[in-house]
């Protein structure tokens, strides 16, 4: 396995191996690798001959009171993970390289931010789009697997590549979940074990709501009220963020659950901040 910190060096090598005719598969991501990380450089590994990852804490998605700094790395660990998972190049630029002092270029997806974690996080989607759309101009990768248990941003990044015509296949990656039913993340290390033991509560209500419209409930307003009060009395000290009923293309808020639904929570647990979702098929 190469590392790579140049943006152009990798630009360059890049356009060499698609003019090769090799195919290249990309997998974006912050970093602190967990099996949901590892899965998508799984599922990439067989769809493509060169992979490359992305590792990079990209500053323009944090909002000022968010865990920039405090947010968890370890290169070591995870060049050696990635290179056990095949991949072939580790691309870890410097927050310099990535920006320069007077960038002034965004890639907005405003309809797709308007809701969920965008209403919380007001500049998140702006620095995942804009990052994502260099990512994929100094790659140039055919594929691109992003993790589903961030639905909203697999979707906006769909929803860019359409709209830019930019030729990259997006694929989205089921979650990867811990035994207890808890959707990995990186930032669960922030969760004392205390938190950790009532975390999976969040999926568990996921599915208590799934089980509700099956039983014929179809009032967005009753199963977010009932999601919300199972949240209260199951994670002590929680505090939701948001609990959601939306359309899973384009994370509009549904009115009637009587179609194919996503419903997404985020839960701030001691100092994590958790997401988590469910498709429900009616
Ligand atoms: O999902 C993430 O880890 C990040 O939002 C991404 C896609 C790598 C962009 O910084």
């Amino acid at each position: 396995m190469e590392t790579i910190n140049n943006p152009q060096e990798l630009q360059n090598l890049c356009l060499m191996l698609r003019s090769d005719g090799k195919k290249i598969g990309l997998v974006p991501t912050m970093g602190y690798f967990h099996e949901g990380h590892l899965s998508l450089m799984d599922a990439a590994r067989k769809q493509c001959d060169v992979l490359i990852v992305s590792l990079f804490v990209n500053p323009t998605q944090f909002g000022e009171n968010e865990d920039l700094d405090a947010y968890p790395h370890d290169l070591e660990r995870d060049s050696r993970l990635a290179e056990e998972h095949g991949v072939d190049i580790l691309f870890t630029p410097a927050r310099d390289d990535m920006y320069f002092e007077d960038h002034c270029t965004w890639v907005e997806v405003p309809d797709l931010a308007a809701n969920l974690c965008g209403k919380s996080r007001p500049v998140h989607f702006r620095g995942v789009a804009t990052v994502v759309t260099k990512l994929f101009m100094t790659a140039q990768p055919h594929i691109a697997v992003f993790g589903q248990k961030d639905w909203q941003q697999l979707a906006l990044i769909k929803r860019m590549v359409r709209d830019l015509n930019i030729p990259v296949n997006v694929q989205g990656h089921e979650i990867v979940r811990e035994e207890s039913g808890l959707a990995m993340s990186s930032r669960n290390v922030y969760l004392t074990a205390e938190e950790k033991s009532v975390a999976p509560n969040l999926q568990k209500g996921l599915k208590k709501m799934r089980d509700q419209v099956a039983g014929g409930e179809t009032d967005p307003a009753k199963l977010k009220a009932d999601l919300a009060d199972f949240y209260a009395e199951s994670i002590p000290g929680c505090s939701v963020d948001y609990i959601e009923i939306v359309d899973p293309e384009n994370i509009n808020i549904l009115k009637k659950v009587d179609e194919s639904a996503l419903c997404a929570v985020a839960v701030q647990v001691g100092k994590a901040r958790l997401i988590d979702n469910l498709l429900i098929k009616v």
